[in-house]
């Protein structure tokens, strides 16, 4: 049986591709996750107890950890989606954003080329690219790099980084890059989960600026599906690009949430704007389902919905998550194990 390490396996995207893969594929998973704010056990409490899931307590700027890792479990193959990912945190603060998205990113591909890994699939952004007018073609794999918040920066140079390793020492790397993402166990500080939360809880939905801002959606799985096309069959050297063909101004989100929950939207309130405010993202993803055979299939509406209605049958989640509780479970859990210092 095959083991893939993925980074970042307790956030949103990553807990959602390791149960994609324990679902679809017969894989082992190593998931090594610091567990910071964004990081929670209970994402994957539902496939905890598969014999084929290992979680592993760490950073990926520990090189012995990573090392030891991919030794142990004779790793085939990265999917690297640990990351500091929230751009309103890298306006408080970039440098944790310098740390863990180019200094880890950086260490992974050392531990990683010195052990001879034979995949490396390294999970990107669309905000890479920058920001389009209203009326500019979606980004393409050979749009010019143009980062404009420190989260996109440091994205983009763990980016480069990886495409140095390819030229240069034949890193056997892809790169994946995506919209924005929306679905179950979606930390309540990005746009979609936050406004279900408030909404649900009769709070105020800070919209920011004019809300006229452009983003594209893609379903969470549809990216999990794309991302394992892309590890599986992508040419190494090669970017793929992953949107869910679904432009969307933020205000239109906003009020499709606030119909879906059948609340008022008295509830909005436009707040000031994001410093640096990228307009609108779009992506071009003809190339992955040209040459991966991949394509989204959940449309916007269908998409939300489904979203709506997890965070509606999960307010226990939510609660934990809004109270902090969720940190304490993993305490518990864990806490014998912690206290032995050995790995969990
Ligand atoms: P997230 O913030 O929900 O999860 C990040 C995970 O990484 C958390 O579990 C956290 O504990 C872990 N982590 C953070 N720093 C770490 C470190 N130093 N060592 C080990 N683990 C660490 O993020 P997400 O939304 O799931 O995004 C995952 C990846 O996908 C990121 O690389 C992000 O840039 C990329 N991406 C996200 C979106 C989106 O819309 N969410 C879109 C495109 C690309
Ligand atoms: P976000 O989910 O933070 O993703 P990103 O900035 O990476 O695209 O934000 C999506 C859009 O929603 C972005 O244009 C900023 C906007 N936004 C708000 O208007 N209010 C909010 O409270 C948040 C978190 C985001």
């Amino acid at each position: 049986m095959k083991t893939v390490l993925v980074t970042g396996g307790a956030g949103f995207i990553g807990s959602n591709l390791v149960r994609w893969i324990l679902h679809h594929r017969d894989w082992r998973v190593v998931n090594l996750d610091a567990l910071t704010y964004a990081g929670n056990l209970e994402n994957l409490r539902d496939v905890e107890q598969d014999p084929r899931y290992v979680f592993v307590h760490g950073r990926i700027e520990d090189a012995q950890l990573v090392t030891r890792l991919l030794e142990e479990y004779a790793v085939e193959g990265i999917i690297h989606c640990a990351a500091e990912s929230h751009v309103d945190r890298s306006i408080l603060s970039a440098a944790p954003f310098y740390e863990t998205n180019v200094r880890g990113t950086l260490v992974l591909l050392e531990a990683a080329r010195a052990y001879g890994i034979k995949r490396f699939l390294h999970v990107s952004t669309d905000e890479v690219y920058g920001s389009l007018g209203p009326d500019d073609p979606p980004f393409t794999e050979e749009s010019p790099l143009k980062p404009n918040s420190p989260y996109a920066a440091s994205k983009a140079a763990a980016d480069c980084m990886v495409r140095a390793f390819v030229h240069t020492y034949n890193m056997p790397a892809i790169i994946a890059r995506c919209s924005n993402n929306y679905g179950p166990y979606q930390f309540p500080e990005k746009l979609i989960p936050l406004m279900i939360t408030n909404a649900l809880a009769d709070e105020p939905l800070p919209v920011y600026g004019d809300g006229h801002q452009v983003r594209d959606w893609i379903y969470v799985e549809d990216h999990c599906r794309g991302l394992v096309a892309a590890y599986e069959q992508g040419v190494v050297g090669e970017v793929y690009n992953f949107g869910g063909r679904s432009e969307r101004r933020n205000i239109d989100v906003v009020r499709a949430i606030l119909q879906l929950l059948g609340k008022p939207e008295s509830l909005i309130r436009h707040v000031p704007d994001r410093p640096g405010h990228d307009r609108r993202y779009a992506i071009d993803c003809t190339k992955a389902e040209r040459e991966l055979g991949w394509t989204p299939t959940v449309t916007f509406e269908e998409g939300l919905a489904w979203t709506v209605e997890w965070y509606l049958h999960n307010r226990a989640w939510i609660e934990s998550v809004r109270s902090g509780e969720y940190r304490r479970y993993y305490e518990q859990q864990y806490s014998w194990r912690l206290q032995e210092g050995a790995q969990v």
